[in-house]
């Protein structure tokens, strides 16, 4: 894998939508096929999508022929909560850049049957032509989307129940309050993830630190669903100096060596 490993979460920031940009400009000057993106939400994303919006508005990339699906989403908060991953996205990416909304996909924790709804969204992928590129953050304890510790490396997309870890975390949205945090949700699986042609994790902040050690040297393990990043084969994890606090010295030596050249001075 690739471990660029920045100066804080702005650098990292703009050297991701950067890349995506370049990604989605490359397959548009090849084909007329559309770019397919996936996406994550939570906090860390949010000044990668800043930089996007700037690129679009700017002119250097176009959404026009993206086609997004989201990694997850609550179950049973209506799509219009404030804390729903529809609202998330809408609000700080899709409303402010040329996508269509009919490119979006986003899986609905709503659905009567939640099991045919993961099953299409599989099959939705698949018809769209696979993922060009899946763009996530990371859990404290190493999840990548809703995959907890000991989800199946190969999972599809499914029904998850949440880690009360995670419903903690997560509850610093929902006013602090757990039980406003929903138990279940909707995720791609590990598997989905790792089936784009491209992976680019992001992970900021001392908080991430471990999650980031286990990932680039840790063992392949089902107890950090993040290693699976390390089976794929243009895997990329993109981190501050804080996330990259307790890899050890000469692994972030080497990094930091071998990719000088893409990271900013
Ligand atoms: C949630 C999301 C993940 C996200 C993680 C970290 O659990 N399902 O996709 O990576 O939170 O969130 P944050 O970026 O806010 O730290």
């Amino acid at each position: 894998m690739r471990l660029l490993i920045h100066h804080n979460s702005g650098s990292g920031s703009r050297w991701t939508a950067r890349y995506i940009a370049d990604a989605i400009n490359r397959k548009a000057a090849s084909t007329s096929a559309p770019f397919v993106l996936g996406l994550p939400t939570g906090s860390t994303p949010v000044e990668t999508y800043k930089e996007l919006i700037r690129l679009n508005r700017e002119g250097y990339v176009s959404f026009a022929n993206v086609v997004t699906f989201n990694m997850d989403e609550y179950v049973g908060l209506p799509e219009e909560h404030p804390q729903s991953y529809h609202t998330f996205m809408w609000e700080n990416l899709f409303s402010h850049i040329d996508i269509k909304p009919e490119n979006v996909n986003i899986l609905n924790g709503n659905a009567d049957d939640l099991e045919k709804e993961c099953e299409n969204y599989e099959k939705r992928i698949e018809s769209a032509g696979g993922i060009d590129l899946f763009l996530g953050g990371v859990g404290e304890d190493g999840h990548i989307a809703f995959n907890e510790p000991f989800s199946s490396m190969s999972s599809r997309t499914r029904v998850k129940t949440l880690t009360e870890d995670t419903v903690l975390v997560n509850s610093r949205f929902f006013d602090g309050d757990i039980s406003l945090v929903p138990r279940l949700a909707l995720t791609v699986g590990v598997a989905t993830i790792l089936s784009a042609k491209e992976v680019v994790i992001l992970a900021f902040g001392p908080k991430k630190a471990r999650a980031v050690q286990q990932g680039v040297e840790g063992p392949y393990s089902h107890s950090w669903t993040i290693t699976g990043l390390q089976t794929h084969r243009h895997g990329i994890l993109v981190t501050d100096e804080e996330a990259a606090g307790e890899l050890k010295v000469n692994t972030y030596r080497y990094f930091k060596s071998i990719e000088k050249d893409a990271l900013e001075e």
